[in-house]
């Protein structure tokens, strides 16, 4: 028999938040891997906030996504058949075969992982992509020292969550701005941020200087805009903010003026952006000491499941909203 692949594809590009319209989900044969290729049968999917720039016509720092492709997304499976010396059917893996059940490879940018070591969903999260942003981010490039306040915004979700405690285990002040009482209590008492400011309770700056009675030493930004506006003005002398992303951008249509750049001049400030593909030679360093904090527990790790490929429109929607606490996943399998 032969088998059945399920593809979710680009149809349109979004002008504004996207709509379940501009997917599309069709069904194709499964094709056999070539010489040298692996056939990768998908159990688990991720869905992230870069996605939504892949959208867009755009010149990025990567290529858009075309109308017709498969949605590009990182992905955790099984190889089914191999023709590549590299791989043996069996082998679990982690890449980026996009928003599908089964995808061909060639190899190159596949990593092997272990369920034992840790359920396979976590490669797409702590133990994966959005683990070892939150870890270059913050240790290798913003450095804070024993003592400092560190600010991180989306600080209920996949990147956030782990800049925080990994602040907090560095000895610093962790403080978080999520959206909603409910996000924050999750932030101070499961994840043990000092401190949580719910931005859409109309007083961040008030709340924020309550939360960072000392100023804010290093901005780890996750969403631009106004957050980070507020954020600047609290900054301290020579302050680091590094921008990681600005989610609250990804959607908008008008740009935000910003009013405190001001601040990174009279504060001496360093600010720095980044792309966690840049720099693939940190990650096995970053992966190691990720894992090990992992398993003595030191990082805890939540995360919101889709089930089914064809709920992932929907669920990327939603975790642009905000709906996801913790890392968003689709689980594609029973697996
Ligand atoms: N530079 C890199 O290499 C790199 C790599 C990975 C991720 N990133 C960036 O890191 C950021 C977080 O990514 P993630 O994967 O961890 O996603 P996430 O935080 O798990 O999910 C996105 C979150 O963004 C928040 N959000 C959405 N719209 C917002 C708005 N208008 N204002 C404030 N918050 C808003 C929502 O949380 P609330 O409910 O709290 O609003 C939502 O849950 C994104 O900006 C992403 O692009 C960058």
């Amino acid at each position: 028999m032969t088998m059945r692949n399920l593809q979710v594809l680009l149809a349109s590009r979004p002008s504004g938040f996207p709509t379940e319209a501009d997917f599309r989900i069709v069904e194709s044969p499964v094709a056999q891997p070539a010489d040298g290729q692996v056939l990768v049968r998908n159990h688990w999917l991720s869905l992230d906030p870069y996605m939504r720039m892949r959208m867009n016509a755009a010149k990025s720092y990567a290529k858009r996504a075309e109308l017709g492709e498969v949605m590009i997304g990182g992905t955790v499976g099984e190889v089914i058949a191999s023709r590549s010396p590299q791989f043996r059917a069996g082998e679990f893996v982690t890449g980026s075969l996009g928003w599908q059940l089964y995808a061909l490879s060639d190899g190159a940018a596949l990593r092997k992982v272990d369920p034992a070591v840790a359920p396979l969903s976590h490669y797409l999260g702590v133990l994966g992509m959005p683990g070892v942003t939150a870890w270059m981010g913050l240790l290798d490039m913003a450095r804070p020292e024993a003592g400092e306040t560190v600010v991180v915004s989306a600080a209920a979700g996949a990147v956030g969550s782990v800049v925080g405690q990994l602040a907090r285990m560095h000895g610093c002040r962790a403080v978080g701005i999520a959206g909603g009482a409910v996000k924050c209590a999750h932030v101070v008492q499961e994840l043990g941020f000092h401190a949580c400011v719910d931005y859409k309770a109309g007083r961040l700056r008030e709340d924020l200087e309550r939360a960072a009675p000392d100023g804010v030493d290093v901005d780890f930004e996750n969403v631009g805009g106004e957050v980070l506006d507020t954020v600047l003005a609290l900054t301290n002398p020579f302050a680091r903010v590094t921008i990681c992303g600005l989610v609250s951008q990804y959607n908008a249509t008008a740009a935000y003026p910003v009013r405190n750049l001001g601040a990174v001049l009279v504060n001496r400030i360093r600010m720095q952006g980044f792309i966690v593909s840049d720099r693939l030679e940190v990650w096995p360093e970053a992966l190691r000491q990720l894992a090990g904090w992992h398993a003595e527990g030191k990082l805890r790790y939540f995360e919101s499941v889709a089930h089914g490929l064809e709920n992932a429109p929907r669920a990327f929607i939603g975790m642009l909203r905000g709906e996801n606490l913790g890392k968003q996943v689709v689980r594609l399998s029973e697996y």
